[in-house]
């Protein structure tokens, strides 16, 4: 081990770094971004010594640079949108540092004048059924578009859960056929549901994780076979955002005759999901993570081939042919993916939503995945010469841009303590997450990683 020690010019503030041979040529490449947190820890010294709240609207006003111009003073790529017009539309980045997108994003100027216009026409109108229904019909178009479906193969819910449980309900076991295959990197919730119908006939079968790590896809190979009715794969692990390679699942599901569910919860909104090319079955995903919506919503993917052939068990007005019908002896089923709906739709949570979507792609989700991989490098990087340890595939480009650091103490504490400084980040397990999305600035990183490592120990 080497190690690079820098001092900063004012004799304040000292930056033990420890690098080893093999990421000495990484720091290398951001040797700019070395120069770059020098003065910018020189913002937050005092923060550090006393651990006191970030301030954030001082620290903005002494950069007279302006956000938009971190990127390059480091030396990384800019992103290929206006960072700082994007961050003029999130008030609250005025006062924290939001860095737990993987469990909840925060709220932007556009989501928030969807939600008046709820409440307008709530005041206004008591109910408007139309145009409810119209951002209804829209979040599922903007859904749809983000993944390359049809609208029509597109359900909502009000949450993954309720979306995967109706999903579950529909799907026909067959003499011979009865197995699910999970990875051990899905969320609980989709375990929960199939495990829950084993009482039915469900068999289900677990391709395990291995040191925290989702199984490689010959585990897959060995995993499922002609038996399998549906095989489980989150597309990132909420865990410490490892990716799994859905497309290769997907063609040796199919191989043996199966269908694909993936929960692609952890990755739309940072990464690009196309279930044409991915050729993927069913696909699961609510909206208050990286698509910077609100709870009390989830979208659900059924491949239209797959729909006419499918009953869910799990059903309601909402899934009838004529909604208007009220006919409760009639059980016609809608043509499209709306039979796997139940009820009154989370109107609210709807007009949130669509909003989020659309500021999604139109800031483009490849310019962001982009972004998010250029800010996980620096995090790595950081992170090593910190001496943080990372949970997960130590290669940036093999997590779906989280950032999962070590934390020896308890996480949940850390988060807390992190939450005063003003930093947000995301406990999970023995990790703290730390999950940049489009208007994260690498300042950011800086800040929450300033804040981090004495919280753990670190010199
Ligand atoms: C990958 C993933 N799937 C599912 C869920 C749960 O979704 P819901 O609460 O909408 O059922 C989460 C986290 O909230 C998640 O990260």
């Amino acid at each position: 081990m080497k190690s690079c020690r820098s001092t900063q010019e004012s004799g304040t503030w000292t930056l033990p770094w420890s690098c080893s041979p093999l990421i000495a040529p990484v720091v290398a490449r951001h040797a700019p971004f070395a120069r770059f947190l020098r003065c910018e820890t020189a913002l937050v010294r005092h923060d550090m010594a006393g651990l006191r709240a970030l301030n954030l609207a001082e620290i903005h006003a002494s950069d007279s640079a302006g956000v938009d111009l971190q990127a390059a003073r480091i030396g990384c790529m800019t992103p290929g949108y206006d960072l700082a017009a994007c961050r003029r539309e999130i008030p609250v980045l005025q006062r924290l540092i939001p860095l737990a997108n993987c469990s909840h994003s925060p709220l932007t100027t556009a989501t928030r004048r969807a939600l008046d216009n709820y409440r307008d026409s709530l005041d206004r109108d008591v109910m408007d059924w139309d145009a409810w229904m119209e951002q209804v019909d829209g979040a599922k178009c903007e859904f749809a578009a983000l993944i390359n479906a049809d609208p029509d193969e597109i359900a909502m819910a009000s949450s993954v859960t309720a979306a995967v449980a109706s999903l579950a309900s529909a799907l026909p076991l067959r003499a011979g056929r009865r197995r699910v295959v999970l990875s051990g990197a899905e969320f609980p919730t989709v375990g929960h549901v199939w495990l829950a119908l084993e009482p039915g006939g469900v068999a289900v079968d677990w391709v395990p994780m291995v040191e925290g790590m989702p199984p490689a896809l010959e585990e897959f190979q060995k995993a499922v076979d002609e038996r399998t009715l549906l095989v489980g794969a989150a597309h990132a692990y909420y865990g410490n955002g490892a990716m799994q390679d859905v497309a290769a699942i997907a063609r040796l599901a199919h191989r043996q005759g199966a269908l694909i569910l993936v929960d692609a919860y952890q990755t739309l909104g940072i990464q690009p999901v196309d279930v044409r090319a991915m050729d993927i079955d069913f696909l699961v995903s609510g909206c208050h993570k990286f698509l910077m919506g609100i709870p009390g919503i989830a979208f659900l993917y059924v491949r239209r081939q797959l729909i006419p052939r499918m009953y869910p068990t799990l059903t309601g007005w909402f899934g009838r042919a004529d909604i208007f019908a009220f006919d409760p002896a009639l059980l016609d089923w809608a043509p499209d993916a709306r039979r796997f709906e139940m009820a009154t739709p989370p109107v609210a949570a709807a007009y949130a939503a669509r909003a989020g979507m659309a500021l999604i792609r139109q800031t483009g989700v490849a310019a962001i995945q982009e972004w998010v991989l250029e800010l996980s490098r620096l995090l790595s990087t950081e992170c090593q010469a910190r001496g943080l340890a990372i949970a997960g595939p130590p290669d940036p480009g093999a997590r779906n841009g989280v950032t999962a650091v070590t934390c020896p103490s308890d996480a949940g504490k850390v988060e807390e303590r992190l939450r005063d400084l003003g930093v947000l980040a995301a406990a999970r397990g023995e990790a703290i997450r730390l999950a940049p999305h489009y208007f994260t600035t690498p300042r950011d990183l800086t800040l929450a990683l300033d804040a981090l490592a004495p919280l753990l120990g670190a010199p």
